[in-house]
């Protein structure tokens, strides 16, 4: 069984597709030991409270980032995690957290990396005229934003009425699907990263 830490800033609506597919039995095992927010008014700690599973936050301000990257490393090692999944967190990782957990941190974006990496995915799409774009989960790389080893992806169609609104909520469908499903292939042992790539079996 693979506990998962999940981090959230806002909303948390992969949060709940998370607990869905974990409340459904499809997260393959896998579950949420514990929720991390930065931000106390996050809407998500709520849904993770709701589910019964444990919330810890860590107000960022005035804090290093390798300093509080340490105590979210920490934080989410006391809860025994071993998967974790950034769910809308809007913070940049620093290399403390990422060495604290090589290989094993899962991303959510809106887009089809490697395009439009960064905030306002979809505003970016808009601009670009694209007709399609959609929805990434990865695992984290060092370095730069919205980079590493691509899990699963789908895509939508950007319709020709589209606002940031609608085309998000066309791609958030898609992201609910996705996130739980590339949960499960991790916590089932079906993901081999290959340099660049990511092998499903
Ligand atoms: C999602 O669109 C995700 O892809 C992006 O931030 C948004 C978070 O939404 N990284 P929610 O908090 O999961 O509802």
């Amino acid at each position: 069984m693979q506990t998962i830490g999940v981090l959230i800033s806002g909303r948390g609506s992969n949060l709940q597709a998370l607990i869905d597919a974990q409340q459904r039995g499809e997260l393959g095992g896998g579950r949420i030991g514990v929720v991390f927010s930065n931000v106390e008014a996050a809407a998500g700690l709520e849904r993770a409270r709701r589910a019964g599973i444990p919330v810890a936050v860590r107000d960022h301000r005035g804090l290093a980032r390798e300093a509080f990257d340490g105590e979210v490393a920490e934080i989410l090692k006391a809860h025994g995690v071993e998967l974790v999944c950034l769910a809308g967190y809007m913070r940049l990782l620093s290399p403390v957290l990422l060495r604290a957990f090589p290989g094993r941190i899962l991303n959510v974006h809106p887009a089809l990396l490697p395009a439009f990496p960064g905030v306002k995915a979809q505003r970016q799409a808009l601009e670009h005229g694209v007709k399609v774009t959609g929805a990434t989960v990865h695992f984290l790389a060092d370095g730069a934003v919205d980079t590493g080893p691509i899990v699963l992806q789908a895509s939508v169609p950007v319709e020709p009425g589209d606002t940031e609104e609608t085309l998000a909520a066309r791609i958030l469908v898609e992201e609910h699907r996705l996130y739980p499903e590339a949960v499960r292939l991790f916590a089932e042992g079906r993901l081999t990263v290959a340099g660049r790539r990511v092998i499903v079996r």
